[in-house]
């Protein structure tokens, strides 16, 4: 290609980027699907009802418009398919909770990558080196918010789990960790012979029966609390671990495997999964941009390799050790005891 083929265009686009994720992250934020999941209506009816000042209301809905968030027709504004499904707070299908987080807890830190790399160091305002979940919820509101946020960023991924591990050769299993519930609810609803246990840190407890409640699974479903540093496991066939060992150094994730080895039963599984990358380091942009979130958010966590997250388990005595790909960016790794 000569230079004068060359463009700039993508760069621009890329870098320029935020501009499009901030007007989502607020139009979640604000509550614009919600309202207009009640019913279509014009800017400056969307502007009394979200208590907007309404200089910008019209460029900022426009601007979904073209974004493809919401549509159009004529003067009055309506919510794309997708967006009355997953970004209507009242529905059991909203996975905005993670937008919101990202406004209200990533968007500060990310603006600070470049002081994260150039010190090494957590950019959301944590100091010393304690567990980074006793810095997120310091914040009573944050507690709600992030496990609303993993709800968001994880049913899909709980759908395709319930379908490629076979649960239909085991009776339990324990998610370590389970914030609000999406996978133990996603995987009840898909198998009706399991039962399944939440397991997380006490506070998470009222927030995991609200949530399980909604879909009447009380009877099929508990809570049990579990520092996974300090207590013993939950006893279950299967155990489940999302988005839990990139937020850990490697001592500690390695620890986690190992516990879960020793607590399961003969021929019982552990379920591993994460943002994995790749193994040759070039495809999965968001697994090593969910590494960097962890550098602005965590002392030591960071993501790793398909193979790293196989060598672990390996190493910790599973066997039959085994990788696929989920949706989007996820993959998880399976052992065998
Ligand atoms: C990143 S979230 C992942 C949530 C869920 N597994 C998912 O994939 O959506 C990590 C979860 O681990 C929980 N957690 C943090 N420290 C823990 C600990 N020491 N023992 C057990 N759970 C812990 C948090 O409360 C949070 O719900």
């Amino acid at each position: 290609m000569s230079q004068s083929q060359l463009s700039p265009e993508r760069f621009i686009q890329m870098g320029m980027g935020f501009w499009a994720a901030k007007a989502v992250m607020s139009a979640v934020e604000l509550g614009v699907c919600t309202e207009l999941a009640k019913g279509a209506k014009s800017a400056e009816a969307l502007a009394e009802s979200l208590r907007l000042n309404g200089r910008g209301v019209r460029d900022f809905l426009d601007a979904l418009v073209a974004l493809n968030v919401i549509e159009r027709d004529g003067s009055v504004y309506r919510n794309t398919p997708e967006a009355d499904q997953f970004l209507d707070r009242n529905k059991n299908t909203y996975v905005g909770g993670i937008l919101e987080m990202a406004g209200a807890r990533l968007w500060n830190p990310w603006g600070r990558l470049s002081d994260a790399l150039r010190t090494g160091t957590p950019q959301n305002g944590m100091s010393g080196d304690p567990n980074h979940f006793d810095h997120i919820y310091s914040d009573p509101k944050m507690v709600k918010l992030f496990a609303e946020a993993m709800t968001g960023i994880s049913t899909q991924t709980a759908r395709v789990i319930a379908q490629k591990f076979p649960f239909g050769d085991y009776r339990s299993f324990c998610d370590i960790g389970c914030a609000q519930g999406a996978l133990p609810v996603q995987l009840a609803l898909a198998h009706p012979q399991l039962t399944g246990i939440g397991s997380d840190l006490p506070l998470i407890k009222p927030i995991f029966e609200e949530y399980i409640a909604r879909f009447n699974l009380q009877s099929r479903l508990r809570f049990e609390p579990c520092d996974v540093f300090k207590d013993p496991m939950p006893k279950a066939d299967v155990y489940i671990m999302g988005h839990m060992l990139h937020g850990w150094g490697l001592e500690e994730k390695k620890q986690m495997v190992k516990k879960a080895y020793d607590a399961l039963p003969k021929g019982g599984a552990l379920i591993v999964f994460d943002a994995m990358i790749d193994d040759d380091r070039r495809k999965n942009a968001f697994g090593m941009l969910m590494s960097l979130n962890m550098l602005l958010e965590t002392p030591h966590g960071f993501d790793y390799t398909v193979q790293e997250g196989k060598q672990w388990l390996k190493d910790a005595g599973f066997r039959d050790v085994s990788a696929t790909a989920l949706n989007g960016p996820d993959s998880m790794v399976v052992g065998l005891k």
